[in-house]
């Protein structure tokens, strides 16, 4: 076994030269498994990947070399979709920017109009993708008494009425060439001046210019990302300048007992198919 000890991610270079001799991959989001990395690793018989998305993965240069693809659906499910509910709760109550005036002594009295937020209770939900998290999420939603409206290829509302109608914006689709970019300058222009968004999924899924530029203009009220495109984002970015906006460090699944479970089913992939059995949770499309 050879693991890479690094607290950073390997390096293409380094992680095509590792792979080189390896029967099987066991790897995170963070790694990119294109077809030039497989061609350099012709031994590979299995690539475990402890994440539900596949985005890192090229799947078809993988079924082309008869590879089984795995991933870590459901155990993430509720910790992703908790996470997504409290990022709209921040937004709503603006608890960032209240613990900064705490924080920095700016907080001197209660006060009838001080740092009010937004309801929960009684505002549309527009959950965009109506896969196992979008599900979680609309379930958090009815229990705080929201109106839920769901927009996916195959069921719900046409993406553009349910921007127009959402209060807030939950996106739940997994990143394709279909879904990048999903969310750009005319998607946010349908949404209202008072529409909050928040992203768990993958940060290719919001042109994050079209974000910057919604959000400095006042065209969109707040938006809440746990994912961005590259993450982390550069120190600089001109996103992060921009207001209202939450960014938390790619955090969906980051429970103990989660990531344990992911962890354990990767490695159950991994295992079941250097040994020749079909990996027990393989990529569904892969
Ligand atoms: C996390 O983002 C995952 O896809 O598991």
């Amino acid at each position: 076994m050879d693991m890479w000890e690094d607290e950073l991610p390997p390096p293409a270079a380094a992680l095509r030269e590792r792979a080189a001799g390896a029967d099987g991959l066991l790897t995170t989001l963070t790694e990119t498994v294109g077809a030039e990395l497989l061609e350099a690793a012709p031994r590979i018989r299995a690539i475990a990947n402890m994440a539900v998305g596949t985005d890192n993965i090229d799947l078809r240069a993988a079924a082309e070399r008869g590879i089984p693809v795995g991933n870590t659906p459901d155990v993430l499910t509720d910790a992703t979709a908790d996470l997504a509910f409290a990022l709209l709760l921040a937004l709503a109550r603006r608890l960032p920017e209240g613990q900064e005036q705490v924080r920095s002594g700016r907080w001197r009295t209660w006060e009838p109009a001080g740092t009010l937020g937004a309801d929960v209770a009684g505002a549309t939900l527009g959950i965009v993708g109506w896969g196992r998290i979008g599900k979680a999420m609309a379930r958090r939603a009815e229990g705080f008494g929201m109106e839920v409206l769901h927009s996916s290829r195959s069921s719900g509302l046409p993406l553009e009425e349910l921007l127009e109608r959402a209060d807030y914006v939950s996106l739940h689709v997994p990143l394709t060439p279909e879904t990048r970019h999903l969310v750009d300058d005319a998607a946010l222009a349908r949404m209202k001046r008072s529409a909050r968004l928040v992203n768990t999924a993958r940060g290719g899924v919001v042109d994050q210019e079209a974000l910057r530029r919604a959000l400095t203009e006042g065209r969109i009220a707040g938006a809440a990302l746990d994912v961005t495109d590259p993450e982390p984002l550069p120190a600089g970015d001109p996103l992060l300048e921009a207001p209202n906006l939450i960014v938390v460090p790619h955090l969906g699944s980051a429970t103990v007992r989660t990531r344990e479970k992911m962890a354990a089913m990767a490695v159950e992939n991994l295992l079941a198919a250097l040994a020749g059995r079909p990996m027990p949770y393989p990529v569904a499309d892969g």
